[in-house]
């Protein structure tokens, strides 16, 4: 199928690796232009010279609101208008409610919700420029259901789905989608880092997954140009899992 991605720009936050690379590479095959960001130079390096002539980055953490004013200006000096933003930032660190500080709760609060407040912000004055703008958040299935120990996760990314919902009401008359998604396991650096590498804990957990197996980042990369696309011009203020039937719920 043909996305309608052709010469559209998007920008990727968190992209050097993982969720946010996958999308990346989607939209690059859909003959997008991507600029990624990250916070390590090298690993940008890398991940451009992987994605090809049609990505650009900038070293930005997404926690730091002086840092996506330098990624939007660097996207606006680029480009007149925005055609879409995957908004995605580190996962806050695991961890239950008693060895939890303040400090941490913070450092989360700015991570997790402040990054989609600023980039929304940032950038929706670009958005609007173009003809069919989309705002993709990235959250987790924590917002559908609390993963055990990972508690900063289970109680700040609801507040984004809160935000994208809200949106949707604000900015759809003005012609901007947004839209959410809930992976589940998606086998990445950071899925690698919290399971471990016993193998038995990963099978433990692929079990309890109906499609049997934890997804890859290609397969969420496709599933976000999807619905970052024009082709998916009358979904709007949707949440949708990516994550093999593991949540079981019916709403
Ligand atoms: N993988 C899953 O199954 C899964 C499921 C549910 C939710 N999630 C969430 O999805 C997000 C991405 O997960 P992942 O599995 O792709 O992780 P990952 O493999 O560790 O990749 C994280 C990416 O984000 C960048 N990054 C981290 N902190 C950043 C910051 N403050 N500002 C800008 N870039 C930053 C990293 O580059 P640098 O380190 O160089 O900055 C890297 O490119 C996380 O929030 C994670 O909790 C993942």
């Amino acid at each position: 199928m043909n996305l309608g991605l052709k010469g559209k720009t998007i920008l990727v936050t968190a992209a050097s690796r993982g969720l946010g690379f996958g999308v990346a590479e989607a939209l690059v095959q859909e003959d997008a232009n991507v600029v990624i960001c990250g916070r390590t130079e090298e690993s940008l390096k890398a991940a451009v010279s992987n994605l090809g002539k049609r990505a650009e980055y900038v070293v930005a953490d997404v926690s730091r609101q002086d840092d996506i004013k330098t990624l939007i200006s660097f996207v606006e000096n680029k480009t007149p208008g925005l055609d879409g933003l995957f908004v995605n930032a580190g996962g806050p660190p695991p961890g239950a409610f008693s060895n939890l500080s303040d400090k941490d709760w913070e450092e989360a609060f700015k991570l997790t919700l402040m990054s989609a407040v600023w980039l929304t912000r940032e950038s929706l004055p670009l958005l609007k420029k173009t003809e069919a703008p989309s705002i993709l958040y990235s959250t987790s299935i924590s917002v559908k259901e609390p993963i055990s120990n990972l508690l900063l996760s289970n109680a700040i990314r609801p507040g984004v789905i809160g935000m994208m919902r809200s949106l949707a009401n604000e900015i759809g008359p003005e012609g901007v989608r947004v839209n959410a998604v809930c992976p589940g396991y998606i086998y990445t650096a950071r899925v690698e880092q919290l399971i471990g590498s016993d193998k038995s804990v990963r099978e433990g957990l692929e079990t309890n997954i109906p499609l049997g197996r934890m997804g890859r980042p290609d397969e969420f990369g496709a599933t976000c140009a999807f619905l970052l696309s024009p082709v998916a011009s009358y979904i709007h203020g949707a949440l949708l899992l990516i994550d093999g039937g593991l949540y079981r719920g019916m709403m």
